[in-house]
């Protein structure tokens, strides 16, 4: 991981955050962003923050320009932005919709657009989508539809991208504790629903990221893993 150079959308909180400090713990280089201004508790590490809304194409652009300036190149891409959300289908409005699947979709498409141009054989792409996203969720339409799509992104870039030596998976985390307030019974729930009978860290999901943008998962590409302690 020595001196990889690795952009993480989204990595100021939850699980971005963990997976930005797991690579920049292991040597690697790292740009992150996110639609706010500057990160102290980042600050102290070699990441380089940057303020870009991901859903935007001119942004996107942007964010890959920084990439290129700072780190001259990149070697894995991990298009970790997306949101949660609840509606019921009668409420769900246009603009929900369009704006969960911007946010859980779109970005990972108009980032890994941007990002083609630096990215030569060996480098490696990790989608997030999510446990649920292929169980559905009363409630959760946009949020599994946008999950979902993130798979078929993933399958067809894999097959795309695969001849210059790039390789595309997706992570599909089930509950993850982020340190968000939950309410106990939901987490009761959730954790009652998994074989390991407790939600997930940051941290594990952060560990299958590096996994799979690393050496040992060389001969895989194409794949939605769950990580969702086996629900
Ligand atoms: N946590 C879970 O239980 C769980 C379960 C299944 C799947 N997932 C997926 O895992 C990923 C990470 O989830 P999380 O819970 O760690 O998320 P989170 O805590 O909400 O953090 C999201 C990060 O993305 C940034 N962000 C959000 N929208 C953005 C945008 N349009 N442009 C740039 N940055 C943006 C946020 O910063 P700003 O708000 O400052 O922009 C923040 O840094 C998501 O794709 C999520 O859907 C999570």
């Amino acid at each position: 991981m020595k001196d990889k150079r690795v952009l993480v959308t989204g990595g100021t909180r939850g699980i971005g955050r963990a997976t930005v400090l797991a690579f920049a713990r292991g040597g690697a280089r790292v740009v992150t962003c996110h639609r706010g201004d500057g990160d102290e508790e980042l600050a102290g590490h070699d990441v380089h923050v940057v303020t870009a809304d991901v859903t935007r194409p001119d942004d996107a652009g942007r964010l890959i320009a920084e990439c290129e300036r700072h780190l001259g190149g990149l070697d894995v891409v991990v298009n970790n932005v997306g949101r949660d959300g609840q509606a019921a289908v009668e409420d769900l409005s246009a603009g929900e919709w369009h704006s969960m699947l911007d946010t859980g979709l779109t970005s990972a498409y108009l980032v890994t657009q941007a990002a083609l141009r630096l990215l030569g054989p060996g480098a490696s792409i990790v989608n997030f989508g999510a446990s649920a996203a292929t169980r559905g969720i009363p409630q959760r339409a946009h949020y599994t539809a946008a999950k979902a799509g993130v798979t078929g992104l993933t399958r067809s870039l894999a097959k795309e991208l695969g001849p210059r030596g790039v390789r595309v998976n997706a992570i599909a985390p089930g509950l993850i504790d982020t340190g968000d307030e939950l309410p106990p019974h939901i987490r009761e729930r959730v954790s009652g629903l998994t074989s390991l009978g407790r939600l997930g860290t940051p941290d594990e999901v952060a560990d299958v990221v590096l996994f799979l943008t690393g050496e040992p998962s060389r001969y895989i590409s194409g794949v939605t893993l769950p990580v969702d302690g086996g629900i």
